[in-house]
């Protein structure tokens, strides 16, 4: 029955090809799964989820007593006592929950994102949870895509920043210590890419732009040192990942050296047969494991046919042994072997912390942003007469976002509970019916208006085809305007919106995505001036669905568009720029650059600036260093963010900001799919966004 670990190896000399097998399945946690299978050893690691649409549904609370009960059955009665490895999709905070991805992106706040994720494990882990489904790392360029929320944007560089970030919140230095999990570095690669911003779509990615955009946020997680990988459900120019033996094994495995684990995405080895793939299940599972991946979520592609496909010979039994070893390995890192069970009442002590709160409300600060302000904000804290209006104003579940299985709707501080938490008003309207707003905004001395979307307008499967405000919003905004009373519109979205015709009707734009559970405080805050605005945007906000796919890293192709001016490369019917650029956003003080400097520094540059605060309130920075190679042997962007710091200045306050670029740095994937770098001209800036900035042009040798 149960014998004492010693090794993986040892371990694996026990065990049967069926057994091994068991540990590549991992299984819902929904009614099918039985004590029975757990016991015979055909369940290696359970995801806690009810179905595969985890995110658009209610799910059932997880908690530590029930998992020690599966993991009981596990340890105590299967013949080897493998204790299992419990998952579940905890992805941008767990009961205490933080600004969705994109959000956090927003935030330019590494050290921000890798707190909350470290709060988010622990409470997870807490409910007896070992392995995290999060981050995702998918460069999104198509808002349409329901799951731009869940990423860190469009920009690569920025994207593998926050996905080390994120890793070693969740992980730390050692797994097995308390309150560590997992982190599975998600969807890989390219699923951000689905034509037509339509979930589960085909994508058309060249090897080149695959090499430069797509792989770089991964490749940041595996040096971080990423557990496990998920591979993503398309298709890539007619390779379905999940048997896709070029990303799963010679560039994961052979280039990068990934020793972890790969799971698939939730039966998606199987559905290499609706994508045209493999004849039938058993055709898909050999497909699918000799392509790369270790673990079959929910499909049971490897349960049913693994066993008499190595018999059969059409798989070999080392693909098995070495699938099986890398869960194996896991289970022990994380310490499972000796100490399989959860702390039953370890939550209570942990879930909605102090420290937890303070992580996620400090991130929700940082990852607002002020997309415009004709000086009506900061608004003055001692208001006569205030109208927080519209259908966000004072709802808490949306402020979670999708991806959100574990926060309590009751925990959520909303708009108004955190307006009437920050300010003295004299008399308070609030309502989300237009009418009743627009009869009421007659009566006020400033209106707040919260609008944006559903939680499930976004997240998996949420594609939408317009990225205007959901319907009646942008009138709602209009017909409080009519009244000609100051308004400030607070957007909480999972996406970047176009806005044009609601910033007509705006004094100020506060874009707060979806803040998370104390994000009502946190808008709070920044509408009083409590907090300085200081987030800047970590994707292209385009006029129009039509300038779809629009992004700042763009080729300049042979008839450029100056998107600023009269490009040959151009719409008859909309201008050409976005509505707001990647990287922008404003603040209550201003910021001045000044004495940019390149310098050569060991075999690459030293570039410098100086950042002063020119305006009479202490505000922070977001300090962006871009890059663009004017000729190379494969065209390179218009402009690459290369660095960045956020910088605290008092006002008046001057301090200069570096940057160091090695020779390495300016370099790119070329045809060959090899790193290189081409002399040539180069220019740097520094500046506040991707658009404006000080510039100097380099010869490199
Ligand atoms: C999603 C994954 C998620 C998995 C498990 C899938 O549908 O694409 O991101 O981790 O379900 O719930």
């Amino acid at each position: 029955m149960n014998r004492p670990f010693t090794s993986v190896a040892d371990l694996m000399a026990e065990m049967t090809l069926a057994e091994k097998i068991g540990q590549l399945h991992q299984s819902p946690n929904d009614t099918h799964l039985n004590a029975e299978e757990i016991r015979a050893g055909r369940v290696g690691s359970v995801i806690c989820t009810s179905s595969a649409f985890a995110g658009n549904e209610d799910q059932e609370r997880v908690r530590a007593r029930k998992v020690n009960e599966m993991q009981r059955v596990a340890v105590e009665e299967s013949r080897l006592g493998i204790p299992l490895l419990v998952a579940r999709d905890v992805i941008h905070g767990h009961r205490t929950v933080a600004p969705i991805p994109l959000g956090q992106a927003a935030s330019w706040w590494p050290e921000g994102v890798k707190d909350a994720a470290e709060v988010a494990g622990l409470e997870a882990y807490a409910d007896g949870i070992r392995w995290v489904f999060t981050p995702m790392l998918d460069i999104a360029r198509d808002p349409r895509w329901g799951r731009v929320a869940e990423g860190f944007g469009e920009d690569p560089y920025l994207a593998g920043i926050m996905a080390s970030a994120a890793v070693l919140g969740y992980q730390g230095d050692d797994l097995a210590a308390k309150g560590r999990v997992a982190a599975c570095a998600k969807h890989f690669a390219g699923y951000g890419a689905a034509e037509g911003g339509r979930d589960y779509n085909t994508t058309e990615i060249s090897r080149n732009t695959m090499r430069n955009i797509y792989l770089p946020p991964f490749k940041a997680a595996v040096d971080a040192g990423v557990a496990s990988i998920m591979s993503g459900f398309h298709e890539i120019g007619g390779v379905p990942v999940s048997g896709n033996r070029w990303l799963l094994t010679d560039v994961l495995r052979e280039e990068w050296g990934f020793e972890g684990v790969v799971v698939s995405d939730w039966g998606a080895v199987a559905e290499l047969v609706p994508h045209g793939m493999a004849e039938d299940k058993r055709d898909a599972g050999a497909k699918g494991l000799l392509a790369g991946i270790d673990v079959d979520m929910a499909a049971e592609a490897y349960l049913d046919h693994l066993e008499e496909l190595v018999g059969s010979g059409v798989v070999p039994l080392a693909n098995v042994d070495q699938a099986c070893r890398r869960v194996l390995e896991l289970k022990a890192a994380l310490g499972l072997f000796e100490n399989p069970y959860t702390e039953p009442d370890l939550a209570d002590e942990v879930h909605f912390s102090a420290a937890a709160q303070s992580a996620v409300l400090d991130l929700a600060r940082k990852s607002a942003v002020l997309l415009r302000n004709n000086g009506l904000l900061p608004l003055p804290r001692k208001i006569k007469t205030l109208g927080v209006f519209g259908p966000l104003h004072d709802n808490g579940r949306e402020l979670l976002g999708s991806w959100c299985l574990d926060g309590i709707e009751s925990d959520v501080v909303t708009v108004l509970d955190g307006i009437k938490a920050e300010f003295e008003i004299e008399k308070l309207y609030h309502s989300d019916l237009p009418d009743e707003a627009s009869f009421q905004a007659r009566h006020c001395d400033v209106v707040i208006v919260v609008v944006g979307e559903h939680h499930l307008r976004s997240g998996e499967n949420n594609c939408i085809t317009t990225l205007d405000l959901p319907a009646g919003q942008t009138d709602f905004l209009a017909g409080v305007k009519r009244m000609g009373i100051p308004t400030v519109a607070v957007i909480l979205a999972g996406r970047p919106l176009a806005l044009p015709r609601a910033l007509n009707d705006v004094d100020a734009i506060l874009y707060a995505w979806q803040p998370g559970t104390l994000g009502g405080a946190a808008v709070a805050e920044i509408l009083s001036g409590t907090v300085n605005p200081s987030g800047k945007l970590p994707v292209t906000f385009p006029r129009t669905v039509g300038q779809v796919p629009i992004y700042y890293n763009h080729k300049a192709t042979g008839r450029p568009t100056d998107p600023y001016g009269h490009g040959w490369s151009r719409y008859i019917d909309e201008k050409d720029s976005p509505l707001y650029e990647f990287g922008f956003g404003l603040s209550y003080t201003t910021f001045g650059y000044s004495d940019l400097q390149v310098a050569p520094h060991g075999d690459g540059f030293y570039i410098s600036a100086q950042v002063t605060n020119t305006g009479a309130v202490a505000g922070e920075e977001i300090v962006q260093l871009y890059l663009r190679d004017h000729a190379a042997t494969v065209t390179r962007p218009v402009k690459e963010l290369k660095g960045f710091a956020r910088i605290p200045l008092k006002p008046g306050e001057s301090r200069p900001v570096s940057f160091e670029l090695s020779r390495h740095d300016l370099g790119f994937y070329g045809a060959d799919e090899v790193w290189v770098t081409e002399p040539g001209r180069f220019t740097f800036w520094v500046g506040p966004n991707s658009r404006e900035g000080l510039s100097q042009e380099i010869l490199l040798g």
